[in-house]
């Protein structure tokens, strides 16, 4: 299994902040949020990381680049040493790909479909700005998921107020058999006006799909705001393959926003200190 991480935006919810630092190495504890996400499609068992980013966020790259200056500065700190060495560990399962015009979640995606064209496993793809914490690992549950119905595509839910839906892809399911986590998906809308919405349903950040979405990304055409949405194209995907929704039993943390980025340095700093909390505070 391979993962991708779209992680292009430009963070104007963040402004001025997002000028210096792009929202995802804005720290989070002892490290960049983009490390833990990173670090949750690795521990989830994806063999590879692609992360699709801007040509103006150079940092994203550069961070995941094994620095030779680094280590001979960190020669004599041997503790210091130890976790750039694993971070360049990490590095070299990560490969970057450029989106060089901003046209949406679903274009960003789209450029990364050269990577994946001998992909059978579904892939899963964690979005950039979106931390999730919970005692289980929120991948690793939608992995699992998947395998039990046969490598079938799972989408990552989470409920919101009424009258939120319309920041979201919001899903239409079929009721839950399995005490309320898992629902078999029949649609999918992105930003619906709240009378409109299916449900309270909505898609969190993490997604695992079947290859055939990057085809059907190539096809859709734009959709909310102009922009190539991957919810259009998980739309098709649910008319041909059996899609389901996991509203897993953890929190998701919109680091895009500064008070996301709050609730998100309280709950895993804890985890990275490894101190009290840590257990609640696991990554999903
Ligand atoms: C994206 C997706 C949306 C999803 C949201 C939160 O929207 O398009 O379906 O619900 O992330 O994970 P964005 O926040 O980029 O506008």
């Amino acid at each position: 299994m391979r993962a991708l991480i779209p992680a292009a935006g430009y963070g104007t919810r963040f402004l001025p902040a997002t000028k210096a630092v792009p929202k995802e190495l804005l720290p989070i504890g002892d490290r960049p949020a983009l490390q833990w996400i990173v670090e949750e499609a690795l521990g989830a068992g994806a063999e590879e990381v692609v992360v699709v980013t801007s040509p103006d966020k150079p940092a994203l790259k550069d961070y995941f680049t094994p620095s030779a200056v680094w280590r001979a500065r960190l020669a004599d700190k041997p503790a210091a040493l130890a976790k750039m060495e694993q971070l360049d560990a990490l590095a070299s399962r990560v490969r970057f790909v450029e989106q060089a015009e901003q046209r949406g979640l679903g274009h960003a995606v789209l450029q990364a479909a050269g990577l994946f064209a001998q992909e059978r496993e579904p892939v899963l793809i964690l979005l950039g700005d979106a931390l999730v914490s919970g005692a289980e690992s929120c991948s690793a549950e939608m992995l699992r998921l998947s395998r039990e119905r046969g490598g079938a595509s799972v989408v990552g839910l989470e409920r919101v107020a009424r009258e939120r839906v319309s920041r979201y892809g919001i899903a239409a399911v079929e009721a839950a058999p399995d005490e309320g986590r898992t629902y078999r998906l029949t649609g999918l809308v992105e930003k619906p006006a709240p009378a409109e919405a299916p449900s309270d349903l909505a898609v969190a950040g993490r997604y695992l799909l079947s290859p055939r979405i990057f085809g059907l990304l190539a096809e859709v055409p734009p959709g909310y705001g102009g922009e190539i949405q991957l919810t259009d194209a998980i739309q098709r995907l649910i008319g041909s393959v059996p899609v389901y929704g996991y509203r897993y039993p953890g929190r998701r943390h919109d680091i895009g926003d500064p008070a996301g980025y709050r609730e998100a340095l309280l709950r895993f700093e804890a985890v990275a200190a490894g101190g009290r909390g840590a257990s609640e505070g696991t990554i999903c």
